[in-house]
């Protein structure tokens, strides 16, 4: 193989960068000549799309967002956008994919890869909600923006002995609001994978209160409900001073931290590996701490990633 193309598709995540530097540098180091696609999908069949080089990625690896942009482009679900991207793949001589994204980039990857394209998918979003890998790049860095958030709010909200409610991102995963609340020592964690229960939720704040508890965090996932409904729902079990606080797109930017970097490297790196293979068709992860490649059709028909419950579980025994 002697020219792959990179592209980053869907929500952007921090680490993405520092996954571009490691595909260009690593493909370059072995004599592969690496091509940027700009706005993801939409830009790959649009053909907006040139040579990186080496100094193309430098001053990269601490910056967040992507510097090739991205994209949400359902029209990549056709078969006529899908072939009309490889066409302007085959334009510029362009042999393999790396594909850094989420759930539908890995569709994207896996459609080429099924007209004979090879595609290699790398796990990029912040909702850490990719089967196939116990972590994505920008997951660690999203949590320990939600952390900074946390540690703040519980500042104003002792001071005023109120009840917070903090939604978070994740769109149907709980993932960030379980291991930033765990961190943060959150007193409720609300997640769509487990379910909860209004009343006991108002009798545990009532319960804190009485032991002269000033603060009160309840970190909600948003793919539960939004957090101004959930306000809503609680002020009929009583009067907690509750402010709601969104922390949004917040958590979506900024630079990544050290483990998303090394993560976007390690990933970075094996997606070059297995191109230059010649193998397509395959996405890498993280599991057990070890760098692993399967195929991308077998790790989607797994169905949906998983929370770690048992973070869930320990939360329950330390924030009563
Ligand atoms: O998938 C990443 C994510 O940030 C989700 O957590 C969130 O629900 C969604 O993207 C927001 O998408 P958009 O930036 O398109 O509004």
């Amino acid at each position: 193989m002697k020219r792959i193309g990179i592209l980053t598709s869907g929500g952007d995540a921090p680490g993405m960068n520092a996954a571009i530097r490691a595909v260009t540098r690593k493909a370059i180091f072995h004599g592969v000549e690496v091509f940027g696609i700009n706005y993801g999908f939409a830009g790959l069949v649009a053909g907006d799309i040139r040579r990186l080089e080496i100094a193309d990625v430098g001053d990269k690896i601490q910056r967040g967002g992507t510097f090739l942009y991205s994209a949400r482009y359902p029209e990549f679900a056709t078969q006529e956008g899908q072939l009309k991207g490889i066409e302007q793949l085959k334009k510029f001589g362009i042999e393999g994919l790396v594909v850094i994204g989420g759930d539908g980039s890995y569709h994207g990857a896996m459609a080429l890869t099924k007209h004979g394209f090879p595609a290699v998918a790398i796990p990029g979003t912040i909702d850490n909600d990719i089967p196939g890998t116990d972590f994505t790049i920008g997951f660690d860095t999203a949590i320990n923006t939600v952390l900074e958030s946390l540690d703040r709010i519980r500042d104003t909200a002792t001071s005023h002995v109120r009840t917070f409610i903090i939604e978070v991102m994740g769109r149907d995963a709980g993932d960030i609001a379980l291991w930033a609340g765990v961190a943060g020592g959150a007193d409720e964690i609300i997640i769509p994978e487990h379910d909860f229960d209004m009343t006991s939720v108002a009798k545990r704040i009532k319960e804190g209160r009485d032991r002269g508890k000033k603060h009160c965090l309840i970190i909600l996932a948003e793919g539960v409900m939004g957090g101004n409904e959930f306000a809503e729902q609680l002020s009929k079990h009583g009067d907690f001073h509750a402010r709601v606080s969104i922390l949004g797109h917040v958590v979506r930017g900024g630079s990544p931290t050290a483990r998303d970097r090394v993560l976007a490297s390690k990933f970075g790196g094996h997606a070059v590996d297995l191109l230059l293979e010649g193998k397509g068709g395959l996405c890498v992860g993280m599991l057990q701490n070890e760098v692993v490649s399967a195929s991308i059709v077998e790790t989607l028909e797994q169905g949906k990633h998983k929370p770690d419950l048992s973070l869930y579980a320990l939360n329950k025994e330390l924030s009563f």
